[in-house]
C-alpha cells in the first residue's frame, strides 16, 4: 500500500524550488529514456570488457552488449545475484584496477563471506549528488543541521547519507548508532532539523526522551529519513505523531550503491521515485524470472547506469515491491513502500508471513507497543510462531490478555495463520541500534 490514503490527516512538507532541482529531476520521459539507454549501452559494455564474470554469463547465455538497441533489450541479459557477488570475494566483480577503487564497503549477511562494493572517486561523488538529492526531496535544505545516526564503518548508511548531507550544504553531526543517550543530548543540544536513522532504533530514541522526562515532540527536529529496513504506514503515524515530524521514507542497497537509490517525496509521500537517471528498475517474478508489467508485485532488479568500479546488471534485490509512473518527478517511476524482501518470508505451515504484516497489527492494537519479535519453534512436527510484543508503559495489566487475543485473531483473519501472541513488559525485548532482526529462529532441524 502506498501513503496516499492514510487514515489520518497527514501532514505534507514543502516541494523544492524547481530551480533546486538536478537537470535529471527535471527531465521528460523521453530525455530520460534517451540518456538511460546511452548509460545502459556504456555499462553493459564496460562490464562486459572488464569482469570475467558478465563476460563469461553474456556469453552463455548468447547474448552481447552490442545486442541492446533498446532499453526492452536488456531483459535478454542475465540477472546477477548475492552468490555471484560471494563466488568473486572480495574484489573479482571490480570493472577498475583495484588502485583506482576509492573506498569499499561490504554488507555483513547472516551466513558465508560478506558482499564486497568498490566506489571510483567518480562514484563516491554521484552517490554523494544522489544523496543529495534524496535528502532534498524528503525537506532538507542547504544550512540544516542533520543528525546522522545510521551506523558508519562498512555499512553504507553512515558514510552514504554523510557524504550526501555535506554535499547538499548541510552541518552533519556524524553521531552513528549506539549510546543511546548521548543521541538524545545531542539533539538537545544542537538542535538539528533533520535525522537519518534506521526506523527501528528511531523508536529506541524516542522512548529515551520519554525515559529522561523531555517530550520528544518538543525536539527540534521536523524530518526524519528513514530506511535500511522494512518499515509501515503504521509506524509512520507512530513516529510521526510521538515526534511531531516528517517521516519519509529512504531506500537502497550496498550492492547498488547504498541509500539514496530511490526516495519519498515529502510533498506526496507516496512512495519512493527511484533516481532512474543513475539506476534502472525492474520487477521480474521472482519464480520464472520474467519481467513483470508495471503495477505488478514482484521483486526488484537494478542495473546501475553510471557506476565504474563495480557495474552492476540487473541485480536481483530479493526486495518485493511494485513500479507505479512518477509523480513529484514526473518522469521518475516510484516504487510501493518495500514491505518485505523474500529471504523474510515466513512459510508457516503453508501459509507466507512478513514481519511487516505482524507490525501493522500491533500498531493497530491499543496498549501495544511497537517492539515486538518473532520466535519460530517446532511444537511436535508443526512450525509454531509466537509474537512476542511489549506492553506500551501505561497499559494497565488487565488489558493485556486481550489485547494479545486482538492481535492473534487479526492475524488470523488478515493472514490466515494461526500464531501465538504473548504480551511481554516493557523494555523487555532486544533493541538493536541499526537494522532490527525480528525473527528469532529456534526450529529444530
Ligand atoms: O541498507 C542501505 C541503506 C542505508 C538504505 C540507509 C537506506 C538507509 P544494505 O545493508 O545493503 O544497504 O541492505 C539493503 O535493506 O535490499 C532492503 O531489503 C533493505 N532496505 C533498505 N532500505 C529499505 C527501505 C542499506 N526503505 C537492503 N524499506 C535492501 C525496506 C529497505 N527495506
Amino acid at each position: 500500500m502506498t501513503a496516499a490514503t492514510g487514515p489520518t490527516a497527514r501532514r505534507l512538507g514543502e516541494a523544492p524550488d524547481p530551480g533546486t532541482l538536478d537537470p535529471a529531476e527535471r527531465m521528460g520521459v523521453d530525455e530520460l529514456r534517451a540518456l538511460q539507454l546511452e548509460r545502459l549501452r556504456w555499462t553493459l559494455r564496460h562490464a562486459y570488457d572488464n569482469v570475467p564474470h558478465y563476460r563469461r554469463s553474456f556469453d552463455a547465455a548468447g547474448v552481447h552488449p552490442d545486442d541492446c538497441r533498446d532499453l526492452a533489450d536488456l531483459a535478454r541479459f542475465p540477472t546477477t545475484g548475492k552468490a555471484d557477488l560471494r563466488e568473486n570475494y572480495p574484489f573479482g566483480m571490480f570493472a577498475v584496477p583495484r588502485e583506482q577503487v576509492r573506498r569499499v564497503h561490504a554488507s555483513s549477511g547472516t551466513t558465508g563471506k560478506p558482499t564486497v562494493v568498490g566506489y571510483t572517486e567518480r562514484d563516491i561523488d554521484t552517490w554523494a549528488t544522489a544523496m543529495a538529492r534524496s535528502i532534498r526531496a524528503a525537506g532538507g535544505r542547504p544550512g540544516d543541521v542533520l543528525h546522522n545516526a545510521y551506523g558508519y564503518g562498512l555499512f553504507t548508511g553512515g558514510l552514504g547519507a554523510h557524504y550526501g548531507a555535506e554535499k547538499l550544504g548541510c552541518t552533519v553531526v556524524p553521531v552513528s548508532g549506539g549510546m543511546t543517550p548521548r543521541q538524545v543530548q545531542l539533539i538537545q543540544d544542537f538542535g538539528p532539523r533533520l535525522i537519518m536513522v534506521t526506523p527501528s532504533y528511531m523508536l529506541t530514541v524516542i522512548d529515551e526522551f520519554e525515559k529522561q522526562g523531555i517530550d520528544p515532540r518538543s525536539s527540534s527536529l521536523e524530518i526524519g529519513i528513514f530506511g535500511a529496513e522494512p518499515w509501515t504506514e503504521q509506524m509512520r503515524q507512530e513516529m510521526e505523531q510521538r515526534l511531531d515530524i516528517e517521516a519519509i521514507d529512504i531506500y537502497g542497497l550496498s550492492e547498488v550503491m547504498g541509500p539514496g537509490v530511490a526516495q519519498e517525496c515529502v510533498e506526496t509521500k507516496d512512495g519512493l521515485h527511484v533516481w532512474e537517471d543513475l539506476f534502472y528498475p525492474e520487477v521480474i517474478d521472482p519464480f520464472t524470472g520474467e519481467p513483470l508489467p508495471e503495477g505488478e508485485e514482484g521483486e526488484l532488479v537494478f542495473t546501475s547506469l553510471t557506476k565504474e568500479a563495480m557495474p552492476v546488471i540487473r541485480y536481483r534485490t530479493r526486495d518485493l515491491t511494485r513500479l507505479r509512473p512518477g509523480t513529484a518527478r514526473p518522469a521518475m517511476r516510484r516504487m510501493d513502500k518495500v514491505t518485505g524482501r523474500t529471504d523474510d518470508m515466513i512459510i508457516l505451515r503453508g501459509v507466507n508471513l512478513f514481519p511487516t504484516q505482524i507490525e501493522e497489527v500491533v500498531l493497530r492494537t491499543p496498549g501495544l507497543s511497537p517492539h515486538f519479535r518473532l520466535v519460530l519453534s517446532t511444537r511436535g512436527r508443526m512450525d509454531h510462531l509466537t509474537v512476542e510484543v511489549e506492553a506500551r508503559p501505561d497499559c494497565p495489566a488487565e488489558r493485556r490478555p486481550p489485547a494479545a487475543a486482538e492481535v492473534a485473531t487479526q492475524v488470523k483473519d488478515t493472514v490466515g495463520t494461526s500464531v501465538e501472541v504473548v504480551v511481554v513488559e516493557p523494555e523487555s525485548l532486544p533493541r538493536s541500534v541499526g537494522k532490527l532482526q525480528r525473527l528469532s529462529d529456534q526450529r529444530s532441524r
